[in-house]
């Protein structure tokens, strides 16, 4: 989704944008631009497109100046075009804006602006608050700003600059993140670290209500009152080795072969033998009120969501609680009646997604204790819940979610082993699962050979138009989640299903041209996906299985048989998602789509 990067300081700004820009890219975007400021003249170049598009035309039309700001777009309001890309004027071209977030009330605003003679350029809702902030008879710009935010109703995450204050950007967030990142006569401000590597060793997280003032030689932030607050000064975690996609040809590829060190990590020090349970540093809640809990809502949007349901089952199973999975996008206007031992858990890869947001800001506000796991650190979920899990899974930029949904998985089996601790799981049943846990690693290591036969299958069926996913219990989600990631990065149709309920409706779509994807691995429920399984075959479905080793069974009865690891029941999710996120990726080249980088979506969805 949209990104923000700015510079004030003592080299070209230009060069550092852009660089910036292309940090930000991963988050998907479809136009992007810089302004810059030299003495009384602000320079302004933005292109639909990619950001290599703008920088060929910076090539031609450079921007100067020692200060600038930068923005990649994803379109909410006005088409993907040169004219509604970012950076905004205001006025009469002296104040310049770029903004993530989104005005709700920016059409009335924009009809009385309209109405006092204001001529737009733009379709976008951004417009309309650089006009606001131009239009404040006021040479202070932090002044003028603090004046126009009121009027406002939506998220915002701002930077601003203007002719009237020629060394100053400010920044401003509500709902949408900022962060600022501290140099040497140099400062930057960014919606996302990633865009400060390689600038910056201290970072300050800009709180919704603050604005930020940034020079070369100082900076400073300011609550909504203007006054000074002292915030907390963080060291950048150094992300630039993951900023490239070594030697794989995408990040979505990488991150697949990063899954079973992704989980090492997740693992590492929480697993607790002398105790047969599991424990985390952050929760922030003693067992003894652990130990109240009587329900858990889960909350999440997308691949987390998909993990958050297979989170119920852990919780369910082994800790003996009574689990309810929720969209957030949902939740957050849901009016669901909770007791107060009901504890809410987000699940979230960014930490930012607003919908997610919003349920946690709603749980906290009815005074539930929450949770959050979160992958990305210092990001605004992670820093507003009661407590929390980080998820360990190092940066992921492929919009394509895939270690981070391992890592879910694996957090939320680690919390369900705690939980079950708590209970009444016996210290047999502790050692067990942990010992499970620690093989996990290696059985994804040995599922990832794979690779060669999932390509040669993908080839046999990129080019249908339909997939269904069927899987039963633990594999239910899985199904969801594998269908996500074929559509969302192949844009090819894909359902999942509960492999039961094809006969009420789904098996209708059955046909030679209609491939099901069976999960299909030997556990509590082997049988009867298998007469599911028949079910379809008799009506002349292709079929995929993936398997457990040393199935020959299955064989004879699928088109296309991978194998996996035999692993417990509750942990095939880890080893039977990797094949289905091979299987995605495989396609989607086959048909030449941008796998880091499919069209109309957002790594991180900082809009409702
Ligand atoms: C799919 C995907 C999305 C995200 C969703 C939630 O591959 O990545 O569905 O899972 O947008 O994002 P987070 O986890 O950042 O809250």
């Amino acid at each position: 989704m949209c990104g923000i990067i700015g510079y004030v300081g003592f080299r070209e700004a230009e060069p550092v944008l852009l660089q910036g820009l292309r940090r930000l890219e991963y988050r998907g975007y479809d136009s992007a631009g810089v302004a810059t400021l030299t003495g009384a003249n602000l320079h302004v170049r933005k292109k639909a497109g990619r950001v290599a598009d703008l920088a060929d035309h910076l090539h031609k039309h450079p921007a100067p100046g020692c200060i600038g700001i930068g923005h990649t777009r994803w379109a909410t309001h006005g088409g993907a075009t040169d004219r509604n890309a970012h950076p905004h004027l205001g006025g009469k071209g002296d104040i310049v804006i770029v903004h993530n977030g989104v005005i709700e009330n920016y059409a009335a605003l924009k009809s009385q602006l309209q109405a006092d003679g204001v001529v737009f350029h733009s379709d976008t809702d951004t417009e309309v608050i650089a006009h606001l902030i131009a239009r404040q008879d006021e040479d202070d710009l932090v002044e003028a700003i603090r004046r126009v935010l009121p009027l406002l109703k939506g998220t915002y995450g701002l930077a601003v600059l203007s002719l009237r204050e020629p060394g100053v950007l400010v920044g401003a967030r509500l709902g949408s993140p900022l962060v600022l990142g501290i140099g040497d006569g140099e400062n930057f401000l960014a919606s996302d670290p990633s865009a400060l590597a390689d600038h910056a060793e201290r970072v300050v997280y800009l709180d919704d209500h603050q604005l930020c003032v940034l020079t070369a030689d100082d900076w400073h932030i300011l609550d909504r009152d203007r006054t000074r607050i002292t915030p907390e000064v963080q060291p950048l975690v150094n992300t630039a080795a993951s900023l490239d996609t070594g030697v794989f040809s995408h990040y979505m590829l990488k991150e697949i072969y990063e899954q079973p060190e992704a989980l090492e990590n997740a693992l590492r020090g929480r697993l607790d033998e002398a105790n047969a349970t599991a424990h985390f540093g952050g929760l922030n809640l003693e067992p003894q009120r652990l130990r109240q809990i009587d329900r858990i809502i889960l909350t999440a949007c997308g691949t987390s969501y998909h993990a958050a349901l297979v989170g119920e089952y852990l919780f369910e199973e082994f800790a003996r609680m009574p689990v309810e999975v929720e969209y957030a996008s949902e939740f957050r206007y849901r009016n669901s009646p909770l007791d107060r031992n009901t504890i809410v858990i987000a699940i979230t890869q960014s930490g930012e997604t607003a919908d997610t947001l919003a349920a946690l800001r709603e749980s906290k506000r009815k005074g539930h204790p929450t949770l959050a796991l979160c992958n990305v650190v210092g990001s605004t979920i992670a820093r507003e819940a009661d407590g929390g899990v980080y998820l360990h899974a190092g940066p992921e930029i492929g919009v394509a979610s895939t270690k981070a949904f391992t890592n879910q998985v694996a957090v939320l089996a680690m919390l369900a082993l705690y939980f079950g601790r708590l209970r009444h799981l016996s210290s047999l049943q502790g050692e067990q699962m942990i010992r499970e846990l620690q093989a996990l690693p290696d059985q994804i290591r040995r599922t990832l050979s794979c690779h060669e036969r999932i390509q040669s299958i993908a080839r046999q069926y990129a080019w249908k138009r339909n997939f269904l996913y069927l899987g039963r219990q633990y594999l239910f989600p899985v199904a969801l989640e594998g269908a996500l990631k074929l559509k969302e990065i192949s844009y090819i149709h894909a359902e999942g299903y509960p492999a039961a309920e094809m006969k009420h409706g789904p098996l209708a779509l059955i046909d030679a041209d209609t491939p099901s994807v069976f999960l299909v691995p030997r556990n509590s429920v082997y049988d009867k996906v298998l007469s599911n399984l028949e079910e379809v075959k008799a009506r002349g479905g292709p079929i995929l299985a993936i398997a457990s080793e040393g199935d020959d069974e299955i064989a004879e009865r699928a088109d296309e048989v991978v194998y996996v690891p035999q692993v417990a029941d509750h942990l095939q999710p880890l080893v039977t998602v990797v094949p289905l996120q091979l299987l995605a990726y495989h396609i989607a080249l086959l048909c030449g789509r941008d796998v880091d980088k499919p069209r109309n979506l957002a790594k991180s969805v900082t809009v409702e």
